[in-house]
């Protein structure tokens, strides 16, 4: 039994099967018809042949008796059947969406400490970054320090970094500026090593495990909100923002790293840094901010990182870390190739709350 499921008792197939579900259901609906849309070229619908099918094709048919997880679900209240269609019920989607969470979470564990293990990781991050932080981003030192410049930060100011990943790179802020850094994160192997190998070093240094998607700190505790390459996990960046705004002090600060990713359909104004995501919801809540452009320096970065896989494969495999490899290499070759296709940019968002 899983923990997640407990309260809804159930089975661990059926845990499964309700992530698999709002994964789908997390896809784009077709406007007209209501049916999922995988992509533009196949649509499907949430029938079981249609969660079979999904199945199929993104988790390598990892379960198979959808005839009876289906009505299990629906019966549990998790699934609704209406014409022969299936949709998620509130709750469903509240433990669903938790299950994804975890799933997620997992997927960081097992990359992030690996990282921390491996020798080649160590010689890559130094290539690609400029410094070895365990960084897991697509911020190199020059970002990084722009970041630092920008917000000024003093030896009595309080900074909570979102989503802190091991935590070296708070470590360096902290070294760097005399802050005191709280660093957040779901990964809970992740925020242990953090608390072992740097927290028990350097008194103004505090992680803790939290999901940021629901922070749970008092009004007005921090003066400074740094968020690196982590708000592509925020699910309501409305919500997020409006948080955010409560837990900082009357005139705090962001920094925010984001990239602004196109589908090849969209306007290509949605690039500017005036029209992104970010900039929408920045604006909608009323918060002023400056933006720097940093694609030209990420494609650098992104090459570099192509390069130093390629160049440390051999290191990679030896120590067992292949899927490290396989990662970087995935991840580079797709960010460059938006980047080409003038479909991804990437922004520094300076942010400063009026008092
Ligand atoms: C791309 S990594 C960036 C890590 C770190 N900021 C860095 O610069 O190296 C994203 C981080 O966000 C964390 N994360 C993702 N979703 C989260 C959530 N809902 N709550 C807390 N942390 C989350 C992951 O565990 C991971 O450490």
């Amino acid at each position: 039994m899983n923990n997640d499921s407990k309260s809804n008792q159930c089975s661990d197939e059926e845990t499964e099967a309700l992530g698999i579900v709002t994964t789908f259901f997390l896809l784009k609906k077709d406007p007209e018809t209501g049916e999922t849309i995988l992509n533009k070229d196949t649509k499907v619908k949430a029938t079981q042949e249609g969660f079979e099918t999904l199945t199929q094709l993104h988790f390598k048919n990892k379960l198979k008796n959808w005839e009876e997880l289906l009505p299990n679900l629906t019966q549990k209240n998790l699934l609704l059947l209406e014409d022969e269609l299936y949709s998620l019920t509130d709750e469903g989607r509240k433990i669903g969406k938790e299950i994804r969470s975890k799933w997620h979470s997992k997927w960081y564990d097992n990359i992030l400490i690996r990282c921390t293990k491996s020798e080649a990781y160590g010689l890559f991050c130094e290539k690609v970054f400029g410094k070895n932080l365990i960084q897991f981003n697509a911020s190199d030192m020059e970002q990084l320090d722009t970041m630092i410049n920008y917000l000024q930060l003093q030896p009595d100011n309080l900074v909570l970094d979102m989503g802190c990943g091991l935590g070296k790179v708070a470590e360096y802020i902290v070294e760097k500026t005399g802050a005191k850094v709280v660093g957040i994160d779901f990964s809970e192997e992740t925020i242990n090593w953090a608390k072992e190998h740097i927290q028990a070093k350097n008194e103004n240094l505090e992680f803790q495990l939290q999901n940021f998607n629901r922070l749970d700190f008092p009004p007005s505790t921090f003066d400074a909100i740094i968020s690196i390459d982590t708000f592509y996990f925020v699910e309501d960046f409305d919500v997020m923002l409006k948080k955010l705004k409560q837990i900082l002090q009357p005139g705090g600060q962001m920094g925010i790293f984001f990239a602004q990713i196109i589908s090849e359909n969209d306007p290509v104004e949605l690039l500017e840094a005036e029209n992104t995501k970010m900039a929408k919801a920045l604006t909608q809540n009323n918060l002023e901010y400056k933006a720097i452009d940093f694609t030209i320096n990420a494609k650098n970065l992104w090459q570099r990182e192509l390069a130093a896989a390629e160049e440390l494969k051999e290191m990679f495999e030896k120590e067992g870390n292949l899927v490290l490899y396989e990662d970087r290499i995935a991840d580079s070759k797709n960010v460059i190739r938006c980047i080409e296709n003038n479909l991804q940019r990437r922004f520094f968002y300076h942010i400063k709350l009026v008092n």
